[in-house]
């Protein structure tokens, strides 16, 4: 079997101690993540209490996973870090580069002409170093993760930021750019700050067409894409126990999309049961005998103000199915206000489209209660208004939902069943006329929806909610649409309503699966050549960033002033540059073309200080290169939010931008920046961002006085003269700057391995 039973019982053996002297030691009951942060320190035993959210800790995470978009640039970078096998048991999982556009077959066939390359690069390196291979068909990361690897109170870090998924069997699951899961591969210490802790408590049962999916839907509405940033989301209570471990993955991997660092549950029978019946028996066992350290303690779910920093509570007995968007995954609106919003902002109440699956919701149990409602459809004759497309989560659920008779019930709806992959939720959707730019809605059950995310459509308005709303709603073709209340004309012009879905939290047979998609790696694999084609289009050797020269940067100039949301996918877009994703220069060439100039208000539209013309971010940035200009990039809030997707750093790295100064960060963003050799700064007074002009030139003044908690100061010279000196913050500790000094931290990785 694929999971280290070995690898989790050293973890047990440890906890009993580890809990123990860190109860010690910190003095007070304590919550999951604490014991599982605690039972994870790199040195060995709690010797001090840490400061939330101010603490740098160095941690020791038991796995490591990688999706084929990000492995290319993790694999690339542990290739240089000079090991002979990976330290922690890992695995790569090639999901995100598989086209939906016919169906499963035909896709996947065209998708492994298309990507052959990558997928044969990624199985030769995990062949020589040790990572276990999941195959282009396998399934989804998180999905096959969740199915294999996570076990309660384990600490695993992934190269993607959905990694958090595992949390819903009780992990502290964390996603992580690539240079971070070459640390933790090549066998050194990985560092987080100590993050704040918020609790949700959740009381009640839920009923009726309310899911899983709509916690954490509500959630977002209360905490925003802000609002977990640097916090671990710990749920509990009653209505904890009574979802089930595949719906607690649901809640924690959109924990992604409120900025949280991880979010987790306490191991209970859900998760006992989950382990079972994916053949993990002996993992459950040994969850059980220290069951009582897998959950937080009695005293802080009884007090949880005195505990955590933040405390939310949710009623699942009286919570309604939300839907999501447009746009952002934090606008939530309740099912029964959705048409009056609709009408209100405008947005096209045909529905065009609805599409489940995503890392998110493609367990088996999503699958069954949203085929339930589609079985209505069939029985009610009543007509789908809007096309289907499912992505199953694995190649586990989907053979056995096809053997159960889940799988039929869609396609007589006419539903095209893509590969058990990423597909639409990562813009690898073929779909046809989304060139013409119109208009349209569609409803997914995916985490995101941003502009152009699903189909690369800026007018897409997508829209997030449960799969089985997303069946109901395609079926009605109808975004106002309220299940529980209104009724659809079916064939015979009979008024029909659908009654709530029903589903299977497990098969009753059990699961099954023919070829699950997995290649062990070779015992032995220092014979394995990995062979990279030197005029490859999609695969680029690294060659090491420049250190720094010891001097303060001068004469730098204003790349762009991004104003407003500039997530990862404006900094680095997915959809068909995820096809450059290993060859570094040439997906430089979408560097910031999604982020909109502050200026005139544009995207890739940037004012060149050379030649005083408007052009492309890329071509604009090459050119200062070429010229010898260092220069910097201006951001508002929440700069680089989104994936994990270290490209986003990297890019405007290799093309010579310096520093990177934003009113706020996203947390895997800003360590992206940082292990990449790059400033990541924040405006001391965010004011100063309105200071900040379109032909200025920047001065660092103290750079070479860079020292952990002392603000840097930069003048920016402005066109008339004038001068502002704008004081910014930053975060580096001393090894951190040491990353800075070396050119990246890969560069220190490297002369550390020397010595
Ligand atoms: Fe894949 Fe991430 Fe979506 S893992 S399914 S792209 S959120």
């Amino acid at each position: 079997m694929a999971f280290d039973i070995e690898m989790i019982k050293a973890v047990y053996a440890k906890y009993p101690e580890r809990i123990a002297a860190a109860r010690k030691t910190v003095g007070k009951p304590l919550t999951l993540a604490e014991k599982i942060l605690y039972a994870h320190l790199w040195g060995g035993d709690a010797t001090q209490a840490f400061e939330r959210g101010k603490s740098y800790v160095d941690f020791a995470p038991d796995r490591v996973a990688m999706q084929d978009a990000t492995a290319q640039m993790a694999l690339l970078q542990f290739m240089q870090a000079g090991k002979e096998k990976v330290a922690v048991p890992s695995t790569a999982h090639c999901d995100h580069l598989i086209l939906a556009q016919k169906g499963a077959e035909e896709d996947l066939r065209s998708s492994l002409t298309a990507s052959g390359e990558v997928f044969n690069f990624l199985e030769s390196v995990s062949n020589k170093y040790g990572i276990g291979f999941w195959k282009p068909g396998a399934g989804i990361i998180h999905q096959v993760v969740l199915e294999n690897y996570a076990f309660p109170g384990g600490m695993m870090i992934g190269t993607d930021s959905h990694t958090v998924n595992a949390g819903g069997l009780g992990m502290v699951a964390i996603g992580v750019g690539g240079a971070d899961a070459v640390d933790v591969m090549a066998g050194m210490p990985w560092e987080l700050k100590f993050p704040k802790l918020i609790g949700v408590k959740l009381t009640g049962k839920m009923n009726g067409w309310t899911s899983a999916k709509d916690v954490i839907l509500k959630v977002a509405g209360i905490l925003t894409v802000k609002g977990g940033t640097g916090c671990i989301v710990e749920y509990f209570g009653e209505g904890a126990k009574s979802l089930s471990a595949t719906g607690k993955g649901t809640i924690c991997n959109m924990g992604a999309e409120i900025g949280a660092t991880t979010s987790t549950f306490g191991y209970d029978e859900s998760m006992e049961r989950y382990l079972r019946s994916t053949d993990r028996a002996d993992v459950a066992d040994l969850a059980n005998e220290v069951k009582e350290h897998l959950t937080g303690d009695d005293e802080v779910y009884a007090n949880p103000e005195q505990y955590f920093d933040q405390v939310i509570e949710i009623d699942l007995s009286t919570l309604e199915p939300h839907i999501n968007g447009p746009f952002t995954p934090d606008r939530a609106t309740p099912v029964s206000q959705i048409r009056a919003e609709a009408e209100k902002n405008g947005w096209p109440t045909k529905v065009e489209w609805g599409l489940i699956g995503s890392c998110t919701n493609s367990s088996y149990e999503d699958l069954s209660r949203a085929s339930s409602i589609a079985q209505q459809a069939v029985d009610k004759q009543l007509k789908t208004k809007a096309d289907f497309g499912i992505n199953p989560g694995s190649e586990q659920v989907r053979f056995t939902a096809e053997r159960d008779g889940m799988l039929k019930i869609f396609e007589d709806l006419d539903a095209t069943i893509f590969t058990n992959a990423c597909g639409p939720c990562i813009g690898q959707w073929a779909r046809t006329g989304a060139d013409k730019q119109e208009k349209n809605t569609i409803v997914h059950s995916f985490n995101r929806n941003f502009s152009k995310r699903a189909d690369g459509n800026p007018n897409t308005h997508a829209f997030v909610t449960s799969p089985e709303m997303v069946a109901a709603i395609a079926i009605s073709g109808d975004l106002g649409f309220n299940p529980l209340t209104d009724t659809l004309t079916n064939a015979n012009g009979e008024e029909v309503k659908l009654d709530p879905p029903k589903g299977e939290e497990l098969p009753a047979k059990g699961f099954a699966v023919e070829d699950n998609g997995y290649q062990a790696p070779a015992e032995d694999g220092s014979g394995i050549e990995v062979k990279v084609n030197p005029d490859s289009k999609r695969l680029q050797l690294l060659t090491p960033f420049e250190p720094w020269d010891g001097k303060n940067i001068t004469g730098a100039k204003l790349l762009i002033k991004a104003f407003g949301k500039c997530t990862t996918d404006h900094i680095s877009m997915a959809g068909p540059w995820l096809r450059f994703r290993g060859h570094l220069d040439n997906i430089s060439d979408n560097c910031l073309i999604g982020a909109v100039n502050a200026f005139n208000e544009e995207t890739n539209a940037v004012k060149s200080q050379l030649t005083g013309e408007y052009g492309p971010v890329p071509a604009t940035q090459r050119a200062y290169k070429a010229a010898g200009i260092p220069t910097i990039v201006v951001g508002d809030h929440n700069y680089g939010e989104g994936s994990s997707r270290e490209h986003a750093a990297m890019e405007p790295r290799h093309l010579g931008v310096k520093a990177v100064l934003v009113k706020s960060f996203a947390r895997i963003h800003e360590t992206n920046l940082k292990k990449q050799g790059m400033l990541a700064l924040t405006f001391d007074n965010e004011a100063d961002y309105d200071k900040v002009q379109e032909d200025d030139t920047i001065n660092f003044l103290d750079l070479d006085q860079f020292a952990p908690d002392k603000p840097l100061t930069l003048e920016f010279v402005h066109a008339d003269g004038s001068k502002d000196v704008i004081v910014a913050n930053h975060s580096y500790n001393d090894a951190q700057i040491k990353w800075f000094k070396a050119g990246s931290a890969l560069n220190l990785i490297k002369e550390e391995q020397k010595k």
